[in-house]
């Protein structure tokens, strides 16, 4: 956070909401790396997701993955002209430190953007999430579409918050899914924090 402070202008703030959920259930989600498919599918219109790789550092992972998106409708646009700077395939590069940060590194033809999501327990059944946005512009209207930035990134926590307590509520795992690594790495570090222990994940 620091380094972000240092290099790149604060953006702004957004999302910043209380979920009646438990932490565990909000970071499953947030490492859920089939949902952006499904809860984020018709913002980005995203295709599929292609899983990279996972780097397990113990309480700090790197995940890799590319979505291929198809082109969004005129009204998709109307709704938020930012989506027509994001890439055909989103190469996203997520930065983990368990339990509280998920920073969305992301690169677009008219800026670079680091998007940092908080986690913050505020009782065993309610928790908190907000975003700290910053950015590095490539383009004069990198600083135009600022709200526009901040507002895709309200509308994923959003359908987030919306989704939760629906699909993670008791978080027993019923359906065995592909890209589960990001789940699997919290729900091990979620048993043994603040001690690491194996496996290692990465892959
Ligand atoms: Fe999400």
């Amino acid at each position: 956070m620091n380094g972000f402070a240092r290099d790149y202008e604060f953006i702004g703030h957004t999302g910043d909401v209380t979920v009646e959920t438990d932490l565990l259930s909000m970071l499953l989600n947030m490492h859920d790396y089939n949902h952006q498919n499904g809860t984020h599918r018709s913002l980005f219109t995203i295709n599929s997701v292609e899983f990279q790789s996972f780097q397990d550092e113990g309480l700090h992972s790197h995940a890799y993955y590319n979505m291929p998106r198809s082109q969004p409708s005129f009204k998709e646009v109307l709704s938020n002209p930012a989506v027509l700077a994001m890439p055909q395939t989103i190469e996203a590069h997520l930065e983990n430190f368990f339990p509280s940060l998920v920073i969305f590194h992301g690169a677009t033809a008219i800026g670079i953007v680091k998007q940092v999501h908080l986690f913050i327990p505020e009782s065993l059944t309610r928790t908190r999430t907000y975003v700290l946005m910053f950015g590095k512009p490539l383009s004069p209207v990198f600083r135009l579409a600022r709200q526009n930035i901040l507002n895709l990134a309200k509308t994923v926590v959003e359908q987030d918050a919306d989704i939760l307590g629906k699909i993670y509520a008791g978080h027993s795992q019923k359906i065995k899914l592909n890209n589960e690594v990001g789940m699997n790495w919290v729900r091990r570090n979620f048993e043994s924090f603040p001690e690491v222990v194996g496996p290692n994940l990465s892959r």
